[in-house]
């Protein structure tokens, strides 16, 4: 290796943020302090709480309340084993993409990585055995073989009903290890309030619970504009005994004049009803026997999801369907006498409170647990990711987790969107400037310096007091760099005469203060 290879070698490594995953910086951190302030402020005013949950949980929680065969739950978490399951892990992950997307060969040598790397943690007792569900590793190995035999075949031997029931068995031992042991970054944090309603006892608090909350979540996605793999959410949830109407209506009036404090633009609420667990499944029925009658015109996604999640279809963006879902049953026609009423009531209750909507029988929503009233907001200048803000009702969600009964509603913004539509209306501030550059020289003036920037300071001003001296021209240039509003200067004869100059760096006026005075002064112009 030469000489300069080996120096080139040396250079350290530069870092950078993980794609999906981003820094957000001064001054655009002022605008989501701003955002972040006016939430805690109009929340409260509805008589909401803030909740601070923890940024992982169980990953069977997750599972369990969003759903497996969603696309958050099958694809996008982040999961990872107390112990170093990471290899198990990566494998278990490759596996799960291949399931929802390879062909029957290609999961098949994942499969067996995924068996070999189970034996290897459980020698190293890094997950127990028996797996869970009594599940054993020889179990496993026989299964695998016989998978390969399989796969040995001619693949036109390969029949559709014996793949099928191969991948399901795949997915459900996958699933197995999916247990307590497992934990997932947490990819929305409605669960989590659930979970926490529950281990807290909260029922027992006066109802409804009031809860909002604001942090990262983890989704792993493909990033694009306003898509992120670590984003920001901010969010409220209503849990209790009632469903009332009024309740969705007051959760839906509380966003809307969140947004309409921001100023943001645009704002388009979608409001639909998906029905309950008596009308729905009915409905999907009905919506299937249509679906598989126009199959042959849908795209691969849409054809896959016929058997997965029909509902699903209806989301679609692919332009070459949007005909046939137009001449599709729509769920406001198949809701039950109950949701049909609750439906009629919440936009009675949305009219009264002046909040306008439209109804958009398309909107489904991407998790499982929703029920009833479902919504969606969007705003001006985000291209295709343009939701802001998701939410709906998902009663039953507590008890699905081991809860009492109970209702919830509730929704969460996606505080990055927000600010990115915030800033294309020109809503964002402009960078911060310094109220005052102190410019001193020598050591006297450097004490007396130190002590005016306290005292500024405590009064409130942004003060920059440069470490070392300066030039008064030099001193000056990093003022105006800083875009400061004012230069104190303070050189020996200011500190002697104890009239110190102040000059205004826009005109370049100046002027002399005592201390007291030059105080008063700034408080009046500042
Ligand atoms: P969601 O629709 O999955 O709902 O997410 C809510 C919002 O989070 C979206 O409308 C979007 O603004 C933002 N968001 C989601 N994924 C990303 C991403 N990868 N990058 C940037 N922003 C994103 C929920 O999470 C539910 N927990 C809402 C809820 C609360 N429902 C009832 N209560």
């Amino acid at each position: 290796m030469s000489e300069g290879a080996a120096k080139k070698e040396e250079k350290p490594r530069k870092f950078q943020a993980i794609r999906g995953t981003r820094d957000l910086l001064p001054p655009d951190t002022s605008l989501w302090n701003r955002v972040e302030q006016t939430a805690h402020e109009i929340f409260m005013t509805f008589g909401f709480g803030e909740i601070r949950l923890p940024i992982f949980e169980q990953t069977e929680l997750f599972a369990r309340s969003i759903g497996a065969e969603t696309d958050v739950v099958s694809k996008e978490m982040y999961t990872f084993g107390e112990q170093d399951l990471s290899r198990l892990n990566s494998i278990h992950h490759a596996l799960s993409s291949r399931l929802s997307e390879g062909s029957y060969l290609s999961i098949i040598p994942w499969f067996e990585a995924f068996v070999r790397e189970v034996e290897f943690a459980i020698k190293e007792d890094h997950i127990p055995q028996p797996l869970p569900n009594g599940v054993t590793i020889e179990e496993l190995r026989k299964f695998l073989a016989s998978c390969m035999d399989y796969a040995n075949r001619p693949i036109n031997e390969l029949e559709e009903n014996e793949k099928e029931r191969q991948i399901g068995l795949i997915r459900a031992y996958l699933q197995l290890l999916e247990t307590e042991k497992l934990f997932t970054l947490r990819p929305e944090a409605t669960a989590s309030v659930c979970r926490a309603y529950i281990e807290h006892g909260m029922q027992s608090l006066p109802q409804p619970v009031k809860l909002y909350y604001m942090g990262p979540m983890f989704r792993r996605e493909r990033p694009q504009k306003g898509r992120y793999r670590q984003f920001y959410q901010i969010g409220a949830e209503v849990l209790g005994g009632s469903d009332a109407p009024a309740i969705d209506a007051e959760v839906i009036e509380m966003v809307m004049m969140f947004f309409d404090r921001l100023e943001l633009q645009g704002v388009q609420l979608d409001l639909n009803s998906i029905g309950c667990r008596e009308c729905r499944p009915r409905y999907i029925e009905l919506l299937r026997a249509e679906l598989l009658k126009v199959k042959d015109k849908l795209g691969p996604d849409s054809q896959r999801r016929i058997e997965t999640n029909p509902l699903r279809v209806l989301d679609s963006k692919l332009e070459s369907e949007q005909r046939i879902i137009t001449t599709l049953p729509r769920i406001a026609d198949h809701l039950c006498e109950e949701c049909k009423a609750h439906y009629a009531a919440v936009k009675h209750q949305l009219e009264i409170r002046g909040v306008i909507y439209r109804e958009n029988w398309r909107l489904v929503r991407g998790l499982d647990y929703y029920m009833r009233t479902t919504f969606e907001i969007t705003a001006q200048g985000l291209g295709s990711q343009n939701a802001v803000c998701g939410g709906g009702r998902y009663d039953g969600l507590v008890e699905l987790l081991g809860g009492p009964p109970t209702k919830g509603i509730g929704f969460a913004i996606g505080e990055d969107r927000l600010i990115l539509s915030l800033q294309e209306s020109g809503k964002a501030p402009a960078q911060q400037g310094r109220d005052v550059y102190i410019a001193w020289m020598g050591e006297r003036a450097h004490a007396t310096a130190i002590r005016a920037a306290k005292d500024l300071r405590k009064a409130g001003f942004s003060v920059e007091l440069p470490p070392v001296e300066q030039k008064f021209g030099k001193a000056l240039g990093q003022a105006d760099k800083l875009g400061a509003k004012y230069a104190l200067i303070l050189g020996d004869n200011e500190v002697s005469e104890g009239l110190w100059t102040l000059k205004t760096l826009a005109d370049g006026s100046q002027a002399k203060y005592t201390e007291p005075d030059l105080l008063e002064h700034l408080r009046k112009s500042l």
